[in-house]
């Protein structure tokens, strides 16, 4: 059985004014009924895989378990962090926690904010990879590329591997977000594959990563994880040790260091939905090239997004063309939709203002 982890403590800060800082993308409704958290966990329940455990910062605990409640997924431990440390520690708190029951337990480590369109396709590459990660080796999701993102990290397939293969592939390298002139050289070279961030492994393979490449981190999560607290439901890494924590993704702790790497490719859809131009593209546009959700109208608009999150606010756009428009019931962004990826700067200015 694999047992997904749930990553569930980041902001999100390029899908503003939807995704807050109280409530971020990965629970909110962006795409669908459900929150992206909630498809998450869907996608990865059933046949093969044990019930989740999640990873989550102390505001985002009861979101996490009323959003499990109205999809009827029980959880098999929501662990709460003193404070985000990025995943590297999220990841080796996780491991372990279940290593004490189970070392050669497999974990799928699940961002919660990612859109996969196609659940059973997935369910099963994971399937498929399980062996080469039951023997040790640590695994990632590998997308083929279609621009020099530097969004993203990299995974250099090893000579001979297959990018198109339906197993694990040896790996030569993973470059976590490289520059822009590295990500042309690396789209160029077809050699290479985006890590999707969704990661394959025994929980004893990581923890001995971690003890080899990263015994700073290694420390002060395993003093966390020993002295955690149990309290209604919720596994309190201990906030003491955690003071001591790095913070660290585990692509720059582990897998740039790390020699036994294998990446399954996976093209059946993935989109990390890392702002509102992916949110427009991952939505179906009209004949057109519009998206238009309820309250909202297009008239004589190319490609645009409209997005009204309220009732109450009707949002019309004419004669608009690459525009992305939402309004919430406090807030409303208006951007080409060229400089999507700067939304974040609207959160770093408006949080200046105070
Ligand atoms: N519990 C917890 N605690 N979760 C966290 C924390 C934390 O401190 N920080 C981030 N997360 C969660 C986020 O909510 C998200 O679901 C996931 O971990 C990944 O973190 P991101 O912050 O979204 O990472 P990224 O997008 O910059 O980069 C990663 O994903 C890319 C693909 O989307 C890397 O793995 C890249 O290599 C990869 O290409
Ligand atoms: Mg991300």
């Amino acid at each position: 059985h694999v047992h997904p982890l749930l990553l569930c403590g980041g902001s999100g800060t390029r899908l503003w004014p939807l995704s807050r800082k109280s409530y971020p993308k990965q629970f909110a409704k962006i795409m669908g009924h459900d929150s992206l958290f909630q498809q998450a966990a869907t996608r990865l329940s059933g046949e093969g895989f044990t019930p989740p455990v999640v990873v989550t910062g102390n505001d985002f605990r009861f979101i996490v378990v009323e959003q499990l409640a109205a999809t009827e997924i029980a959880s098999q431990a929501v662990l709460i962090e003193p404070e985000g440390r990025n995943t590297a520690p999220a990841v080796l708190a996780a491991a372990l926690v279940l290593a004490e029951q189970e070392p050669q337990a497999l974990i799928l480590v699940a961002p919660s904010d990612h859109v996969i369109s196609d659940a059973a396709a997935f369910r099963a590459a994971v399937q498929a990879a399980a062996p080469r990660a039951q023997s040790g080796d640590l695994i990632t999701f590998g997308i083929t590329p279609d621009r020099p993102e530097t969004g993203y990290g990299y995974l250099e397939l090893a000579e001979g591997a297959d990018a198109a293969a339906t197993t694990p592939q040896t790996l030569a390298r993973f470059v976590e977000k490289p520059d822009a002139a590295r990500a042309t050289e690396m789209l160029a070279s077809g050699n290479f594959l985006w890590n999707a961030g969704i990661f394959l492994f025994t929980a004893e393979s990581l923890i001995a990563a971690f003890r080899a490449y990263a015994p700073d981190v290694f420390a002060p999560v395993e003093e966390a994880v020993r002295d955690a607290q149990f309290d209604l439901g919720f596994t309190r890494l201990a906030p003491k040790p955690w003071k001591n924590v790095p913070d660290i993704s585990i692509d720059y702790a582990i897998m740039e260091r790390a020699s036994n790497l294998a990446v399954m490719p996976y093209g059946a859809g993935w989109s990390d939905l890392g702002g509102w131009d992916a949110v427009w593209q991952e939505s179906a546009p009209d004949a057109a090239g519009n998206v238009t959700s309820n309250n909202a109208t297009a008239i004589d608009c190319t490609d645009t997004l409209l997005r009204s999150e309220s009732e109450r606010v009707e949002l019309v756009g004419i004669g608009l063309d690459d525009i992305i428009a939402v309004a919430t019931s406090d807030a409303v962004l208006v951007a080409h939709k060229s400089h999507a990826q700067r939304v974040k700067e609207a959160v770093a200015a408006l949080k200046a203002k105070g």
